[in-house]
């Protein structure tokens, strides 16, 4: 690193850079696609490999070296291995992912290891066939599980997230769990949250601690250390694998985010529950110097909020918090 670390208003090292490369996706999942179907961008809109890594390489000469690249879809993007190659050849970058549905992932495998990808995150949202096409809309359950289990094998280190949706019931919060003991996985329950695609779903919303009081009933768990983690984690007690909780709602972990993200179209955002955003587009299609850029990415770390809505009001599931949060702000994304 040669440059000031990137520090935000707050005190906060920002260090993680979540990189959207599309907004295309080949699932309709409830929680995140809208009623209308996805408006997306034309590709034409998209930064190009090169911008990425330029920008890549400013942010990383910032203390940026976590990289992690989502969509909608990652691997819609046709230069998605190039994308991995060339982001891997950037000596700041320490720890590259992606975070995919799955679907796709079994013929990548093999080439993404070569690009060097260090780790991978799935969306497993749930381990029931019938189940998994009402929250995906899609019928691709023995695909991705197929897609997990490859992954394991040919060494990724493999986190899994399950959107806890009303309806989850305690047999597959077990079952869930019972794969990460069986093999050497981290699964992790994520907390809808209100994002643009469906904004506030109170019909879909099952707070985290019904789901931690089954987990803790029935399988022994050792603490792990959280540090800038989304999730909280534990060991499981004879088990190879860790169990994770992502309590966005109910436990917001804002004082230790350590994140921007960066959306298929050049904007930078410092928060996912923010609509205040930096376009960075302009700057890396005229050339504009590595300076400007960096000013860029320092103002947008200036902006991030010292918490989002569930920070300061935090969700507690009980019936009159139901209507508290129709107007959330939140960035322009699909995904998360
Ligand atoms: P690693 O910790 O590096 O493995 O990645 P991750 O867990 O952050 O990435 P992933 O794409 O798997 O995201 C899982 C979930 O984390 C998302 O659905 C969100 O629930 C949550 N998450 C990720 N980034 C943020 C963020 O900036 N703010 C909030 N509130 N939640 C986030
Ligand atoms: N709330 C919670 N998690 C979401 N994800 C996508 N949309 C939402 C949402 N509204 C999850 C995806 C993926 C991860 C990046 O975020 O399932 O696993
Ligand atoms: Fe696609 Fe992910 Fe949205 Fe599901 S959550 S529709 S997999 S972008």
């Amino acid at each position: 690193m040669h440059e000031e670390p990137l520090v935000d208003s707050y005190g906060r090292h920002i260090n993680y850079l979540r990189i959207s490369l599309t907004d295309l996706c080949n699932f309709r999942c409830i929680y995140c696609t809208p009623a209308a179907g996805f408006r997306t961008m034309p590709p034409s809109e998209y930064l190009t490999q090169q911008e990425i890594l330029r920008f890549v390489r400013i942010a990383g000469r910032m203390g940026i070296y976590r990289v992690r690249l989502t969509g909608g879809e990652p691997l819609l993007r046709k230069d998605i291995l190039e994308i991995v190659e060339v982001l891997k050849s950037v000596e700041t970058v320490r720890d590259l992912s992606i975070t995919t549905n799955g679907s796709r992932l079994k013929p990548f495998l093999e080439p993404l290891k070569k690009a060097g990808l260090d780790r991978l995150n799935i969306s497993l949202d749930s381990m029931d066939d019938f189940r998994f096409k009402e929250i995906t809309l899609t019928e691709a359950y023995s695909e991705v599980m197929s897609s997990v289990m490859a992954a394991l094998e040919i060494g990724f280190p493999v986190k899994l997230n399950m959107v806890i949706l009303k309806g989850l019931t305690p047999y597959e919060i077990i079952r869930y769990v019972s794969l990460a003991k069986e093999y050497p996985l981290d699964v992790r329950f994520l907390e809808f949250m209100p994002l643009c695609g469906t904004g506030w779903r109170p019909d879909l919303v099952l707070p985290i601690r019904e789901v931690r009081r089954i987990v803790n009933e029935n399988f022994s768990l050792t603490p792990l250390a959280r540090e800038n983690n989304v999730a909280e984690e534990f060991g499981i007690e004879g088990g190879q694998g860790k169990v994770g909780f992502i309590a966005s709602l109910t436990e917001s972990f804002c004082n230790d985010c350590s994140r921007i993200r960066l959306s298929a179209d050049g904007d930078i955002q410092p928060c996912l529950f923010s609509d205040r955003q930096v376009s960075v587009k302009a700057l890396l299609k005229k050339g504009a110097s590595d300076a400007a850029i960096e000013e860029a990415i320092r103002y947008a770390a200036s902006i991030k909020p010292k918490g989002n809505r569930f920070f300061d009001e935090p969700f507690t599931g009980h019936e009159k918090d139901f209507e508290k949060y129709q107007n959330t702000p939140m960035i322009r994304t699909i995904g998360g």
